[in-house]
């Protein structure tokens, strides 16, 4: 058993055989941490990737921001705003990771996403797009297994059904590990911040979460509220329950959760047209 744990550990610790963060994600990073550096300093990076240029002015001329005609770069960071162009950056080179068949996996990561920043911003949250970056990110590691590993996760997909359990319970029965272990691997191994890791690590396990315990909690709550929801596939089939630990940490009530379900509801056919957009 541990054997698999360990191959699996070494694949992804081994970053010649994994996909690298692309560097136009570190040096916007880097640029935005910088307040004085300019929109134009920004745009020079975005556009040394056309993939990534085209997808923003794709986006920038959509009828979901008005019908401007926007043709440059800067002018369209100016339009969306550099955090959106951020998250999008981020998002589409993910997606490029993810195979054609993890689309339902890509769907329930973007809702996440976004829903992990409608609940920040309601709690009034500081380092907003953080967590919906972190909510973006949560369930890389089945990304992963589904690359490195295919044989597992036909295994894992197949003991789901048979023995109607979660995914997690499921990846421990085949690989030894799951896929937040997994995601904390890869967090190591991509030098992602603790902000980011923790909720990875941790999404499913609230309380191990000791210094960004609310971020993770915001992840562990948008992830079940998606699930909830039934839109895009995160692989399991029932529904979790919210752990107290997270209950506790955000201070929430029932009132307010169902301001944050209906908030989020209404957000999710905005979603999917971003979802399409960005596939197509
Ligand atoms: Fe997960
Ligand atoms: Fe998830």
């Amino acid at each position: 058993m541990d054997d698999k744990r360990s191959e699996l550990k070494k694949i992804i610790m081994d970053t010649k055989t994994l996909p690298t963060l692309p560097g136009v994600i570190n040096k916007l990073n880097m640029l935005s941490e910088n307040e004085k550096s300019s929109v134009q300093e920004m745009a020079k990076i975005v556009s040394s990737d056309s993939v990534l240029s085209a997808r923003i002015l794709r986006l920038a001329n959509s009828p979901s921001y008005g019908f401007y005609r926007v043709s440059t770069i800067s002018n369209a960071m100016i339009l969306l705003g550099v955090n959106v162009v951020k998250s999008l950056a981020l998002s589409s080179s993910i997606f490029e990771i993810m195979e054609k068949n993890s689309v339902g996996l890509w769907e329930h990561s973007l809702a996440v996403g976004v829903a992990s920043n409608i609940i920040a911003r309601k709690l009034a949250l500081s380092e907003c797009e953080e967590i919906a970056t972190a909510g973006l990110l949560h369930d890389i590691g089945k990304v992963i297994i589904s690359l490195k590993c295919s044989e597992a996760e036909t295994a894992i997909l197949a003991a789901i059904r048979e023995q109607e359990i979660y995914m997690r319970e499921a990846e421990q029965l085949v690989l030894d590990t799951d896929h937040a272990e997994v995601g904390a691997w890869l967090s190591k191994s991509w030098f992602l911040p603790d902000k980011l890791s923790e909720p990875i690590s941790f999404h499913h396990n609230v309380i191990q979460s000791d210094t960004h315990r609310v971020k993770t909690s915001v992840v562990h709550i948008a992830d079940i509220i998606i699930k909830a929801s039934g839109f895009g596939n995160s692989g399991d089939i029932f529904v979790p329950k919210i752990q107290q630990a997270a209950w506790d940490c955000l201070k929430l009530s029932q009132e307010l959760l169902a301001e944050m379900v209906e908030d989020i509801e209404d957000k999710l056919i905005e979603v999917k047209n971003f979802s399409l957009e960005i596939q197509a």
